[in-house]
């Protein structure tokens, strides 16, 4: 696997978990502000809607940081996208470990 490919796979394993908790995160201060599954009894509306719109560009960037690479390996996985030869290029056993 190709240098770049390896920080781009690293990438995408890194910014998901921070993703995750987001996502998560936008979930719960949605249903306390719309006051679902009695979720407004663990924190009040206004809180809830400053830290549910201090999320959007962290979201915006984690998603892109995630994505973009992501979609960039899968294409180069379907040939879509040519894999460009670098003469220095190392190869370099990838473990399963993140
Ligand atoms: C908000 C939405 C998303 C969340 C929370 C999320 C979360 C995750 C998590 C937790 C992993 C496992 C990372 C690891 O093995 O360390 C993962 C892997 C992956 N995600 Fe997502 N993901 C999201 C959206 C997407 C989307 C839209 C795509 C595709 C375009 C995508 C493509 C991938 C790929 C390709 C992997 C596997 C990376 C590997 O080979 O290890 N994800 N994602």
């Amino acid at each position: 696997m190709k240098r770049l490919d390896y920080v781009f796979l690293r990438v995408v394993r890194w910014s998901s978990w921070p993703l995750l908790l987001l996502v998560i995160l936008f979930l719960i201060t949605g249903y306390i502000m719309s006051g679902r599954f009695g979720m407004s009894r663990f924190m009040d509306e206004k809180t809830a809607l400053t830290i549910h719109k201090l999320m959007h560009l962290p979201l915006l960037v984690l998603l892109v940081a995630h994505v973009v690479p992501a979609v960039y390996l899968a294409f180069q996985r379907w040939g879509w996208i040519k894999r460009r030869n670098h003469p220095h290029a190392t190869t370099k056993v990838i473990s399963n470990s993140p």
